[in-house]
């Protein structure tokens, strides 16, 4: 098992027998169903079917989709029922953990790269009033690379070290999850995943002129300085005008990043369909990273909290259930497995969440026991512990 593989999701119509699980799957009573490793067969294809799973997570192998095992060879060992065929979850869950921490190596390496490029690039404009395009370019290749793996890159913000250099962290980051939002929802051709990725890393960029004593005051802004604040959309759209190579939806995108579906936004307060495609993603990936990132004037908050914020903007109209709703879904796949801390203090595993309907959240403590949280009042996870 030293072949690399990344995690990819599959929905059940798309499993065949051979392919290899990437997650343990969980009953709704939080039984295992089947661990992490298990080489699938058709009979475990029917089980997950039965339990109306909508998809699981499949290991690809960097050699071709599947496991290197032929399915047929499982055959020969007569249909053994499904328990007979789950592999040891401990060899595989260690295997997994060294393969994992692999790429988050690799991950952080790329991504502390694209960061001081991204620096340097706003030095330029700061200073000269430049825009270094060829360089600008060059920071997309490393975004969508960083982005490759999906909504795990998620997991590997929180890790990702942030210091004071919030602004490029902050672009970078919206780059990456803009064009995960925007692949997930299915509305974008390559070309406009491109300029997704590139209006990401720029939606901030008219923040550069303004004072950094404004920018980063602790607590709240005053009217003057909040309306200042407010117009860094516009200065940016402003700029723009210099470059050429800066396309319109990316122009409008970084204009409208602030506005929101129902017209209650800034600057201009346009609403609905007045608004780019981009600028509702960025809303929804500005909003998330921003939540859940250290910041210089406030506490970052769990992917949780923003999680529900996401879903109660969506619900009142501020955002775009087409683009908010399927980034949800995989956000909350890709938080299974997961230590949390609950508001009691106490540390579990997050072993299943199901958001549709009635909300069910299990977790699982060191003596073995499993609880749905939502049977039990006043608790919540508040924290992704790792
Ligand atoms: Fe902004």
């Amino acid at each position: 098992m030293s072949d690399n593989y990344s995690i990819v999701r599959y929905l059940i119509y798309q499993l065949r027998p051979g392919l290899q699980l990437g997650e343990t799957v969980l009953a709704p009573d939080g039984k295992v169903l089947l661990y992490a490793g298990t080489i699938l067969t058709e009979k475990h294809i029917e089980r997950l079917s039965y339990y109306n799973c909508d998809g699981v997570r499949v290991r690809e192998f960097q050699s071709g989709v599947g496991t290197g095992f032929d399915a047929k060879q499982q055959q020969k060992k007569g249909n053994a029922e499904p328990e007979e065929l789950v592999v040891s979850h401990e060899y595989y869950e260690a295997d997994m953990a060294a393969t994992v921490s692999e790429q988050e190596t690799e991950f952080v390496s790329i991504y502390g790269n694209v960061v001081k490029a991204l620096k340097r690039c706003f030095t330029i404009v700061r200073l000269e009033k430049h825009l270094d395009c060829e360089l600008l370019h060059s920071i997309v290749d490393a975004v969508l690379t960083l982005s490759e793996r999906g909504i795990g890159a998620t997991a590997l913000l929180h890790t990702a070290t942030r210091s004071e250099d919030y602004l490029f962290h902050h672009s970078i980051n919206v780059g990456i999850l803009a064009n995960i939002i925007g692949n997930l929802s299915g509305a974008f051709k390559p070309s406009q995943q491109r300029n997704l990725v590139l209006a990401g890393i720029l939606h901030d960029i008219g923040k550069l002129e303004i004072p950094v004593h404004v920018l980063y005051k602790k607590g709240s802004l005053d009217e003057d300085e909040l309306h200042m604040v407010r117009q860094h959309p516009a200065i940016a759209f402003k700029f723009f005008r210099h470059f050429k190579e800066i396309p319109e939806s990316v122009r409008l995108g970084v204009l409208q990043h602030h506005e929101r579906d129902d017209g209650s936004g800034y600057p201009l307060r346009t609403a609905g369909t007045k608004n780019h495609p981009i600028a509702k993603v960025l809303g929804i990936a500005d909003v998330y990273d921003a939540m859940t990132s250290k910041k210089v004037y406030g506490e970052e908050v769990s992917p949780f909290a923003a999680l529900d914020t996401i879903q109660a903007d969506s619900f009142s109209g501020k955002f775009s259930p087409k683009y908010s709703t399927p980034f949800l879904h995989e956000l909350c796949q890709t938080l299974i497995g997961r230590y949390v801390t609950l508001n009691d203090g106490s540390t579990g595993q997050l072993v299943f969440w199901n958001r549709n309907g009635k909300e069910t959240c299990l977790i699982r403590f060191s003596d073995g026991q499993v609880i749905d949280i939502m049977n039990q009042n006043k608790l919540k996870v508040i924290k992704l512990v790792c």
